[in-house]
């Protein structure tokens, strides 16, 4: 439960390092178990998935530690292949151990994750494509009880290029025997960053990245070390925030194509780009132009992640943007906070129609969901005077610091963790 204060109007000047993903770092931490070896993994971000994902890996019989960005998990130990309520509710992609639990112990019992802000959150593609390893899974009573009496290789062709259900067949399929082949998976680069880990755990895995994976064998290591990616859609949102305050700003130790439709948008409204290997720099004069439709797409398509960033950005552009949200059914939550701000936004169905307007002015607003409520930062910084975003916890869900790296930038913004926010 937390308060964010921000006063718009100071551009944004500097450097800075992204963070390690999120969406990447929770199936990697999922997939430390499956060997019942030591791991270490670098660049792991301060964020409270991340602390529950360690909790689950503590109740399973894990060792699970952290020191600065390391994230030390020794599961040689795991004696639970449970996981309660409470810890699957803290965190929404926790179903990924499902797979993973599958892959070591051949049972596994969890509670039905459920929906969550963004709506219906289904998991019938991770358990169809489970079903078809071998695992006999009945869903009662809100929880889910698998075991399996030996999962086989299979072909699985998922019906939609699903991040999650490909991230639980990679997992399951290393306690496999024999081959299995995914045909239709997701391509996106946490896909790419969860096969690496898996080959040095001692997965025999090819194709991630393109949307045929194949995994055929696994013969588990003692010790491994991983560096996590760097996170794409931070990345998106300090490009976005530049582009709403204005200025120059340049992110290191990035890799630039994985968030190119973002950059190519926020060039297309008037940003100036410059990118290197591992590095983008954006400048912005603040003024900006509606770029061409945005229309949300599994990778390499622009991320529904950034879709609400983009929106933010959007709100002063000249002209019309038009946003088509085709991932998740309730992703426009942050419009009606925006609007507070003075945004002009009208939503029809899965369509969002932004017509720029002159000025923005700071409101009390609500985070409706972890990148919503980014964007609520992202438009204050560009608004004038104050606004206050009430927040029960959705930002520090995938932002390590956020204040203090908008505030080395030169933002006005503070966080107070502890504010009890009662009008939440
Ligand atoms: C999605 C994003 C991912 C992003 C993550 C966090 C896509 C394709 N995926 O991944 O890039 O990092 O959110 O916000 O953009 N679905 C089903 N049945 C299933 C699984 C999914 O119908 O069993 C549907 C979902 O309802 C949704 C879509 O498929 O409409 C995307 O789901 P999925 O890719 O699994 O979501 P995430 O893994 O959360």
């Amino acid at each position: 439960m937390g308060v964010w204060k921000v006063s718009g109007g100071r551009k944004l000047y500097g450097d800075i390092r992204i963070q390690g993903s999120k969406n990447a770092v929770l199936p990697i931490m999922a997939a430390a178990i499956i060997a019942g070896c030591e791991t270490e993994l670098l660049n792991c971000p301060q964020l409270s998935d991340v602390e529950a994902a360690m909790a689950i890996l503590r109740h399973l019989g894990c060792k699970a530690e952290r020191d600065g960005d390391t994230v030390s998990i020794d599961s040689r130990g795991m004696n639970r292949t449970d996981i309660p309520h409470d810890l699957m509710r803290e965190m929404r992609s926790s179903v990924i151990f499902l797979g993973a639990i599958l892959a070591r112990a051949h049972k596994a019992e969890l509670s039905y994750p459920g929906g969550c802000e963004l709506g219906a959150r289904p998991i019938d593609l991770h358990l169809e494509a489970l079903r078809t390893l071998g695992a006999d899974i009945s869903e009662q009573g809100g929880s889910l009880n698998c075991r399996d009496t030996g999962l086989k290789g299979a072909r699985i062709n998922l019906a939609f290029p699903s991040v999650g259900a490909t991230e639980n067949v990679m997992l399951a399929a290393c306690g496999a025997a024999g081959e299995t082949v995914i045909t239709n998976a997701a391509k996106e680069p946490e896909i790419i960053d969860l096969a690496e880990f898996l080959r040095k755990l001692g997965a025999s895995i090819s194709g991630e990245g393109t949307s045929t994976i194949t995994i055929s064998g696994f013969t588990p290591k003692e010790a491994v070390g991983h560096r996590v990616m760097t996170d794409r859609i931070v990345s998106a949102t300090a490009l976005c925030c530049t582009a709403a305050a204005g200025g120059s700003v340049t992110l290191k130790g990035v890799v630039p194509a994985y968030f190119e439709t973002v950059t190519a948008a926020l060039e297309a409204m008037g940003c100036e780009i410059e990118r290197k290997t591992n590095s983008v720099k954006i400048t912005s004069e603040g003024k900006l132009h509606a770029p061409r439709p945005i229309v949300t797409r599994p990778y390499p398509g622009f991320p529904t992640d950034a879709q609400p960033l983009l929106m933010a950005a959007s709100l002063k552009a000249a002209g019309t943007t038009v946003f088509t949200e085709n991932i998740f059914e309730n992703r426009y939550r942050h419009v009606a906070e925006l609007t507070r701000l003075g945004a002009d936004i009208s939503v029809v169905g899965r369509v969002a129609v932004v017509t720029g307007v002159n000025e923005l002015f700071g409101a009390p607003v609500t985070a409706t969901d972890l990148r919503g409520g980014a964007a609520l930062i992202t438009a204050a910084l560009g608004a004038k005077g104050l606004t206050t975003v009430y927040d029960t916890g959705h930002i520090v869900r995938g932002y390590d610091d956020f204040d203090k790296t908008l505030l080395n930038l030169g933002a006005d913004i503070s966080f107070d963790p502890e504010t009890l926010a009662s009008v939440v």
